[in-house]
């Protein structure tokens, strides 16, 4: 009796284990290598990629055959190399990204972390690089990126939906550039539904139309951003919609920058409903004197920045911060909308009100609780002058 239960166990235990587990298949990629790459993507449509560490050095290039599906299981690792270029690219039309419930991409950034980002010192590869049609990614969980996260590059109609970047470590453990998502030369990508842990832009257009930036949550980084636009092969930023969004312990808030001394246009673009908690730097700036490495002081006039919309945009900065910042060329700007913006706890003097279109209505010195210069520089004067009276 106690035999037969035994082997009653042993036969129940035997025939639990799923000998056709994906982890055996042909369309799964697993283990320490990529040699069945590319054999799995020339006959797969199904692709899993489970429990796999990418070699030091490589990169996993999903080249994928139209409307192929590629679902990421458990944790994806990655060797230790200096190496530009990424760590992942997924590339092809119709193609489904999904990752699986408790998978996790572990870029280990901190082998490469050195404060420096992309400025210099290690040689940092990006993690993942989205050159997509038609499709849509979902549920990605990333984790510790050795710089940029997400590129998403010549791509168009691609949802992104329920990411989660942490990217927290970096925070002490010198985590720099670690953007979360960059898009260029695009059209149509959504972003939606995710959470961001970061050390750089939660967003950063470069160029591109028709993207939308909606419900999402960003913390510790650069803030939601337009740009740097200028300067690249694609200069144009059109038909934006950035929505619901909301921005906590980062360094700005809402974001364009133009880059000094270059041309383009940023038109039709709309941040609404828009929460912003505890920046540090500036929860609001437009600026078109924009150069890496530090902005020069002087916006330059080869921009038109029209049709922006700016609703409900409210919350918190720092008192050594900036509510509102605006630095463009006369002209330059035309036609913005702005409604409900309530940002306040700045109090840095530090502020320029400069190139806003005459009939927005948008007083940026009123958001400041600062007087603009002439302003100021009236009372003063009416002071020495009933001074010099006496
Ligand atoms: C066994 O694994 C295959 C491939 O992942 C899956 O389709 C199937 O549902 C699994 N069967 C059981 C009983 O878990
Ligand atoms: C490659 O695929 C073959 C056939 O499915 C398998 O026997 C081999 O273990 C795979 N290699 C690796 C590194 O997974
Ligand atoms: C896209 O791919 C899916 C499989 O993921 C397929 O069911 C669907 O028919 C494809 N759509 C088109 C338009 O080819
Ligand atoms: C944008 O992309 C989505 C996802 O592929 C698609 O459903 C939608 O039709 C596209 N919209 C336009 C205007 O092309
Ligand atoms: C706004 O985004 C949050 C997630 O950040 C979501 O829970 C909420 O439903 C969204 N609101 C609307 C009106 O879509
Ligand atoms: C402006 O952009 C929105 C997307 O945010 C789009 O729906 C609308 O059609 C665009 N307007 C024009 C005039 O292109
Ligand atoms: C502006 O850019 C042009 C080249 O596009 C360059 O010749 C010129 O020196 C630049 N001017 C300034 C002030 O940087
Ligand atoms: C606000 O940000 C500062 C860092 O700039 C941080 O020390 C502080 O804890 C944050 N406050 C809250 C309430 O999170
Ligand atoms: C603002 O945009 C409207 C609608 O596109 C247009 O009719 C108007 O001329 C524009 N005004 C300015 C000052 O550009
Ligand atoms: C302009 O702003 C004033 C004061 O904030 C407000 O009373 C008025 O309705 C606004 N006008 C428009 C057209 O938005």
């Amino acid at each position: 009796m106690r035999l037969s239960l035994l082997t009653l166990s042993i036969i129940l235990l035997i025939e639990s284990y799923n000998f056709s587990e994906s982890a055996t298949s042909e369309c799964t990629l697993t283990g320490n290598s990529l040699e069945n790459l590319s054999s799995i993507l020339t006959t797969c449509k199904e692709i899993s990629i489970v429990n796999l560490h990418v070699p030091a050095g490589e990169t996993l290039a999903l080249n994928a055959q139209d409307n192929t599906i590629i679902t990421f299981q458990g944790m994806i690792t990655f060797g230790y190399k200096e190496m530009s270029g990424f760590l992942i690219t997924i590339r092809g039309n119709n193609i489904t990204v999904v990752g699986a419930p408790g998978h996790l991409l572990d870029g280990d950034g901190v082998r490469w972390w050195d404060g420096l980002g992309g400025n210099g010192g290690k040689n940092k590869p990006k993690f993942i690089q989205f050159r997509l049609t038609n499709s849509i990614v979902k549920g990605l969980n990333v984790k510790n990126s050795p710089k940029h996260c997400f590129t998403i590059t010549n791509s168009e109609n691609v949802i992104l939906t329920d990411i989660t970047y942490n990217n927290l470590d970096g925070d002490t453990q010198g985590g720099h550039n670690t953007d979360a998502f960059d898009t260029s030369n695009s059209k149509n990508v959504t972003i939606t539904n995710s959470v961001v842990f970061n050390q750089d832009d939660c967003l950063a257009i470069n160029s591109g139309s028709g993207h939308a930036f909606t419900n999402n949550y960003c913390y510790g980084g650069h803030g939601i951003s337009i740009g740097s636009v200028g300067g690249r092969t694609n200069n144009v930023v059109e038909n934006i919609l950035i929505k619901n969004n909301t921005i906590v312990n980062s360094e700005n808030g809402v974001r364009i920058k133009t880059n000094y001394n270059t041309t383009g246009i940023v038109t039709n673009v709309t941040y609404e409903d828009i929460t912003i908690e505890n920046i540090t730097d500036y929860g609001f700036l437009i600026r078109g004197d924009y150069l890496n490495g530090g902005p020069t002081g002087q916006p330059t006039r080869g921009f038109e920045l029209s049709h922006l919309t700016f609703r409900n945009i409210r919350g918190t900065v720092q008192s050594k911060g900036t509510n509102v910042y605006i630095l463009l060329s006369d002209g330059v700007a035309s036609n913005w909308t702005v409604e409900n913006i309530g940002i306040v706890g700045g109090l840095k003097r530090d502020v320029r009100c400069l190139g806003i279109p005459s009939d927005s209505n948008f007083s940026c010195e009123d958001h400041n609780g600062v007087h603009s210069p002439y302003v100021s520089f009236f009372l003063l004067s009416t002071l020495v002058f009933l001074i010099f009276l006496r």
